[in-house]
């Protein structure tokens, strides 16, 4: 253990897919399970930081000791974020949030049109809630590790999307392999942070989410430690 028990860091998680309505009956989401996030927060109860878990819908339970908020949307996971980050040390933002929201979800549900067979939907951006969070004046701004789902030249794109969100570590998995990632309890990872130095990095072999994640947290605290 890094720390005796709750005296560690507080450190802040975002875990899951969000939901985007289209209607009060409808939404927009993705596969993401959660369980890597859920993984994360239970690694870092283990080695003695407090934890906010920062959740879309999933069905898993609450690791032991975790503080949980559920939300459902990007807003929502992005409003809760903001408001957590700059009382945290470290924030993990390991949600799939939806890139895109309805423009203007309908307050009623929408009916079938009788004449047309195509309906067409206007979507917006939502927020990117870890760039923001990494955007953040230095007094309030905690240590920012983010994740990146790729299906192809994974070591290029986790580079650029470490410097575009401005991270300070990153957690970057390949998708298209069988078995590993989106709803899997395996998850293979390349682990990407800056040091004075510049961008070091070291490769996760296929394991269980849950050891996997124990391998995160340890990187993680031990940048928050230097
Ligand atoms: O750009 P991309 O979605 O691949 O980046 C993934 C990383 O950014 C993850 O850490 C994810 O949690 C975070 N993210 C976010 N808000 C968004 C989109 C992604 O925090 N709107």
């Amino acid at each position: 253990t890094a720390f005796a028990p709750g005296r560690g860091p507080h450190v802040v998680i975002t875990a899951g897919p969000t939901r985007e309505a289209l209607d009060p009956v409808r939404y927009l989401s993705n596969h993401s399970s959660g369980k890597m996030g859920y993984a994360l927060a239970a690694a870092a109860v283990a080695q003695g930081a407090r934890v906010t878990l920062i959740s879309g819908p999933v069905s898993l339970p609450t690791p032991h000791g975790v503080t949980r908020i559920d939300v459902e949307s990007a807003q929502q996971m992005h409003t809760e974020a903001l408001r957590l980050a700059p009382e945290a040390a470290l924030f993990i933002g390991c949600a799939a949030v939806a890139d895109y929201r309805s423009a203007s979800p309908a307050e009623h549900k929408l009916k079938k049109q009788e004449d047309s067979d195509t309906l067409t939907l206007t979507l917006i951006k939502n927020p990117d809630i870890i760039a923001e969070v990494a955007a953040l004046t230095a007094e309030k701004r905690p240590l920012v590790v983010g994740f990146a789902a790729e299906t192809q030249q994974i070591e290029r794109y986790a580079h650029d999307k470490l410097r575009r969100k401005r991270l300070d570590m990153i957690v970057a998995n390949d998708v298209s392999q069988a078995g590993l990632g989106f709803g899997s309890n395996d998850n293979a990872a390349l682990l990407l942070w800056r040091t004075a130095e510049g961008i070091q990095q070291r490769t996760e072999p296929a394991q269980p989410k849950n050891q996997l994640a124990q391998g995160i947290i340890r990187q993680a605290l031990a940048l928050l430690s230097v």
